[in-house]
């Protein structure tokens, strides 16, 4: 669904009752709790917080914005009337067509209502939460990032964490191996600053897609501008000339400084993991040289919250999904991807699919697999854990059904990573794939579940549903 900025998402969240609004809480902890709070009461609200303590009237921060499954709809543009298994299959298809649609360049951007340069520059005008109680400082947790690779010239938006340092300083956290650090490295390379725009809030298909790892040379711009059924439109950055999404409420433009020019520790923070996995240690410093904002401006925050994440639609599943088919792999049946783990169900269609299909799942762009890749049979609903575990429990033979695929790809924020790899910048880890399908070679005579048939199940209901629910 197209939303113009944010305060169109906003507005349309208002018509639906999925926002609360709260006034005078503090920047202190106090908007990161009440964000968790809220992720736990019914219909999980997103939460609009204004007159923060310490900023005028109108400066405000929203969260909690695709927690939510209405909300996680709306933006992907799904049918709330579609089950969660229609939802992701109708998702997973329109995704299979899906063609970038390149941005617009606009002459009129109010995100320049408000142009501060060099000294003027005071990042200290807008709300930097402390999230979570043992963060080592303040956030903006929910940014789309842009660069340009030096040689190409080619547009990366990824979604990074920057902690405030002063006025006109903050440090980023970019997990290696992101197309980021790759672009901000090449720079470096050459002895040269990394070039940066930082979004702090817009329309939200912005920050799904800086989010979505998407394949070295894809345009973010392109996939939001699918995912919304319009070009996002862009203005050129004051200090950068990089295209910078023209609605947008605030965008911090500077330079990412080669790590020998200077560095700040960075950390610990609440990570999506749910640990404070990345710890603290020095990071290159970013200066920020023009703060451009609209008036009134709202900073989007999405802090990781343990079980605040409830999206089935957010594109890395359906990407891991489609990145199998487009290998040729069939019968997959379902991909439930999240909690740092990864499933698979899949109809095995001859000896071997099971491994074939996890392997293939770890050798693609679309997933981080953390830790564990799990195949089921197609009987087991992926996105039902207990279902998943009575699989693995009955089905997988820890003597035969089990590998473990090392030096795969990781990153600092693993909480697993112990602390010599990651002193060393060793990020690579262990995925152990567990296989819970029954074995191809005898399925035949592996025992039938005791499972009602749904057959039996419709004709007990029509004869006696209405005396159980009388009961
Ligand atoms: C709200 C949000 C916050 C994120 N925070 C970070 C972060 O702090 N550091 C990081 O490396 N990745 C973070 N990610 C994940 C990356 O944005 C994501 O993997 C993205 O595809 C990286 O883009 P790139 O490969 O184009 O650099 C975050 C994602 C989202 C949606």
């Amino acid at each position: 669904m197209k939303f113009y900025d944010l305060r169109e998402f906003i507005a349309t969240l208002q018509k639906l009752g999925q926002i609360k609004v709260v006034e005078g809480a503090s920047c202190d902890l106090e908007i990161g709790a009440i964000t968790e709070l809220a992720t736990d009461l019914e219909g999980h609200p997103a939460v609009l917080f204004d007159s923060i303590k310490g900023f005028p009237e109108g400066n405000r921060v929203l969260t909690n914005i695709i927690s939510d499954t209405v909300r996680e709809r709306l933006i992907f543009g799904v049918a709330q009337e579609l089950s969660d298994r229609e939802a992701v299959i109708f998702f997973k298809n329109r995704l299979k067509q899906y063609e970038p649609v390149d941005p617009k360049e606009v002459g009129l951007a109010p995100v320049k209502e408000n142009v501060l340069r060099g000294d003027e520059v005071d990042l200290g005008r807008i709300p930097w939460p402390k999230w979570h109680e043992r963060d080592g400082g303040r956030y903006m947790c929910a940014t789309s990032v842009v660069t340009r690779e030096p040689d190409s010239g080619y547009i990366n938006i990824g979604s990074y964490r920057f902690m405030f340092i002063n006025k006109n300083t903050i440090v980023a956290h970019i997990g290696s191996g992101h197309n980021g650090d790759v672009i901000r490295k090449k720079y470096w390379e050459k002895g040269k600053s990394c070039p940066v725009a930082i979004s702090l809030g817009q329309d939200p298909a912005l920050l799904l897609a800086a989010g979505t790892n998407l394949p070295w040379g894809s345009s973010e711009y392109g996939f939001a501008g699918w995912l919304r059924g319009e070009p996002v439109e862009v203005a050129r950055g004051e200090y950068t000339d990089l295209p910078i999404p023209a609605t947008a409420e605030v965008v911090l433009e500077g330079d990412m400084l080669p790590p020998d020019q200077g560095e700040e520790i960075e950390g610990p923070f609440g990570e999506a993991s749910g640990y404070y996995g990345g710890g603290a240690r020095p990071a290159p410093v970013t200066k920020i040289r023009s703060m451009l904002f609209r008036n009134k401006p709202i900073i989007l925050g999405n802090p990781p919250f343990l079980g605040g994440d409830r999206t089935i639609l957010y594109s890395r599943a359906l990407l891991v999904w489609n990145e199998l088919e487009t290998l040729g792999l069939e019968n997959i049946m379902g991909v439930n991807y999240s909690g740092c783990r990864t499933i698979i169900s899949i109809k095995q269609a001859y000896p071997g699919h099971a491994m074939r299909v996890a392997h293939a799942a770890l050798g693609g762009t679309a997933g981080y697999h953390a830790r564990f890749i799990i195949v089921v049979d197609e009987d087991i609903d992926p996105y039902n854990l207990d279902e998943v575990f009575w699989a693995v429990a009955t089905r997988c033979d820890p003597e035969t059904s089990l590998d473990i695929s090392r030096r795969t790809w990781s990153y600092k924020i693993d909480p697993r990573l112990p602390e010599e790899k990651k002193s060393v910048g060793n990020y690579t880890s262990s995925v152990a794939i567990i296989d819970a399908c029954r074995p191809y070679h005898w399925m035949d005579k592996f025992p039938p579940t005791t499972k009602i048939s749904e057959e039996l199940l419709k004709k007990t209901e029509e004869k006696w549903g209405e005396v159980l629910r009388r009961g």
